[in-house]
């Protein structure tokens, strides 16, 4: 089975369950501060399981595609990817968790469907703390599906708790995962979750709890369930592999790279097919991600740094165009799927192609500097000029010293950096290793002012101003919109003022469901595309705006402040970004 395959069999089973099929969501996540990239399939449902109705109804599926970078010394063992795709079914306050544990178990198993081996299978369940009992619902049905007890791990927070140890905030709960056999022979009667041949593929989370910012556990409106699903992991499985980079794709990737290495390593060549993969699939967005110092663009440069320096350490020479057929394997294995990877096509290979000749320029330099510093550990200052003088990314130089057994001093290279600050403050470390925030007051604000900006943008600069990405925080929304000129002054007072009257005219915000069709007719602006199912949510403002989103937006604009543009700079070719303030 292909991984389009699974992916297609997942969704098929969900939908015979009454499941609606949903779409994926940007790997750009809309509204939400606290990430650079979409983690999980829960991640752009947030809203949802915090009980705004879907227009899709209750019961949901979809592939979501995710980039998760913490993981990102693991790439290249045989299960960890930046870019995956996370199969999920949703039960918005719908069933619970025996129906959930019962539908993961028939799909895995049944011979209709994935037909895996009962005997091979091993699962793990909350065994409950202060906070939380112990989740004896998903234990007993375990035992009813036959499952033996010796199968079934009993584990805290950091392993059964999703997201993992409890801390963030959000929603949240307990959860069941579930593992397969991939070793040689049958599988032990005993689970070990420490042996990594038992592969975790599927995540049941039982989404019961929200945690505000300074609070403790409260009880959510409505239960919801979440689950993730592998999609590379699963298809791995079928096709009998130990290593998801032995897949379709993967494998022609490693192919054209064995054939150019003079000292080829499969562990290079599997960061390598990694890297550009996940390089391809960020800058395919609609907010058309570049190559560049800031946020989502610093990490695929980053992405592309590190497998341009893998491609060197194998010995493939830098006269070679490493990236462009990678890019190809990439497009003709997911643009199907993903059509916008097959029109941004030539925009990906060039900027690829500049971001490699660039890189190159300094990386034979880099590397005689750094070995100059190798006999000892590497200062803060030393790494910050391997960074600003030679374009090596602090990963790079970690990895470098790890090679060589030496440290590097993260902490003062931070210090150093943040003194030459031209990155924003997310694209530090920090902030890529994922995390959830609820919607405070004050973002859910900028959220509604969102709205009124973009329409004033279309009536102050021209129809074909349009939305390609939004960033929300407590202090600020950030908006990326189609428009190649610069905004005169005036133009920028112009919008201002017209957001700033809406907002004195205390418009009333309201919503309803309409097929994508109707939500045409009637003019909505927004997303249309990447959106859930048959039905769509339509926010108005007044009669000003008209606008397809998920929410939440505030009731009634009256309060939002004073509306201020605090800067209007280019984001990348054709694309325009404001930061703007409510004072
Ligand atoms: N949200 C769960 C996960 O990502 C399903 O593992």
């Amino acid at each position: 089975m292909t991984i389009n395959e699974v992916r297609a069999k997942y969704l098929e089973f969900f939908e015979s369950k009454d499941h609606v099929i949903i779409p994926s969501a940007s790997l750009i996540p809309e509204n939400d501060p606290s990430v650079l990239f979409t983690t999980a399939g829960m991640h752009p449902l947030v809203p949802f399981l915090m009980g705004e109705t879907h227009p899709a109804g209750k019961k949901l599926t979809d592939a979501q595609k995710c980039i998760r970078t913490g993981d990102i010394d693991e790439v290249g063992d045989n299960s960890h990817l930046t870019f995956f795709e996370m199969m999920g079914n949703w039960s918005l306050g719908d069933y619970w968790k025996e129906e959930s544990i019962k539908l993961s178990y028939e799909f895995i198993t049944s011979n209709k469907w994935l037909g895996l081996d009962k005997d091979k299978i091993a699962v793990s369940v909350f065994k409950g703390d202060s906070d939380c009992p112990f989740d004896q619902e998903s234990y007993d049905t375990w035992i009813k599906l036959g499952i033996n007890e010796e199968r079934i791990a009993k584990l805290g927070k950091d392993d059964n708790w999703w997201p993992a140890g409890g801390h963030s905030v959000g929603p949240q709960g307990p959860d069941s995962e579930i593992f397969y056999w991939t070793g040689q022979g049958k599988a032990p009667s005993n689970f070990n979750p420490e042996d990594s041949n038992w592969f975790e593929i599927w995540n049941n989370v039982f989404l019961e709890f929200e945690k505000p910012e300074d609070g403790k556990y409260i009880p959510l409106k409505q239960k919801n369930v979440d689950t993730g699903l592998g999609l590379e992991r699963v298809a791995a499985i079928m096709q009998g592999k130990s290593s998801v980079y032995e897949l379709e794709g993967f494998k022609d990737m490693i192919e054209i790279l064995k054939t150019k290495a003079l000292d080829y390593n499969e562990t290079s060549a599997r960061i390598i097919s990694d890297h550009i993969r996940a390089a391809c699939l960020i800058m395919s967005e609609p907010a058309n991600i570049i190559p560049s110092n800031l946020d989502q663009g610093y990490v695929v440069r980053k992405l592309v740094r590190r497998a341009i320096r893998h491609a060197k350490k194998i010995g493939i020479t830098t006269e070679t165009d490493v990236t462009t057929p990678l890019v190809n394997i990439v497009i003709d294995q997911y643009g199907d799927i993903y059509p916008e990877l097959k029109e941004d096509k030539q925009r990906i290979i060039n900027e690829l192609n500049f971001e490699e000749d660039t890189f190159e320029k300094t990386l034979e330099k880099g590397l005689k500097e750094f070995d100059k510093l190798s006999d000892n550990d590497i200062s803060g200052k030393d790494a910050f000029n391997l960074y600003s003088t030679y374009g090596f990314p602090l990963e790079i130089t970690q990895e470098l010293a790890k090679e060589k057994s030496i440290k590097v001093d993260e902490k003062s290279f931070n210090t150093e950096f943040i003194k030459h600050q031209e990155l924003s403050k997310t694209a530090t470390k920090g902030k890529f290793k994922g995390g959830m925030v609820g919607h405070s007051e004050n973002s859910i604000k900028y959220h509604t002012a969102t709205h009124l900006l973009h329409q004033a943008l279309k009536e102050v600069l021209g129809d074909h101003v349009e939305q390609r990405g939004s960033n929300i925080n407590d202090e600020r929304l950030r908006f990326d919109f189609s428009h190649s000129e610069k905004m005169t002054d005036e133009e920028k007072k112009q919008v201002e003022s017209l957001v700033n009257n809406k907002i004195s005219e205390g418009l009333e915000v309201s919503f309803e469901e309409l097929t994508v069709d109707e939500a045409k007719k009637q003019g909505a602006i927004g997303l249309f595309s990447n959106k859930y199912g048959n039905k769509v949510k339509v926010y108005s403002v007044g009669d000003y705006s008209k606008e397809i989103c998920g929410g939440p937006h505030v009731e009634s604009i009256a309060d939002l402040g004073n509306f201020k543009i605090v800067k209007e700079s280019a984001s990348s070719k054709g694309i325009r970004r404001i930061k703007a303030i409510l004072e």
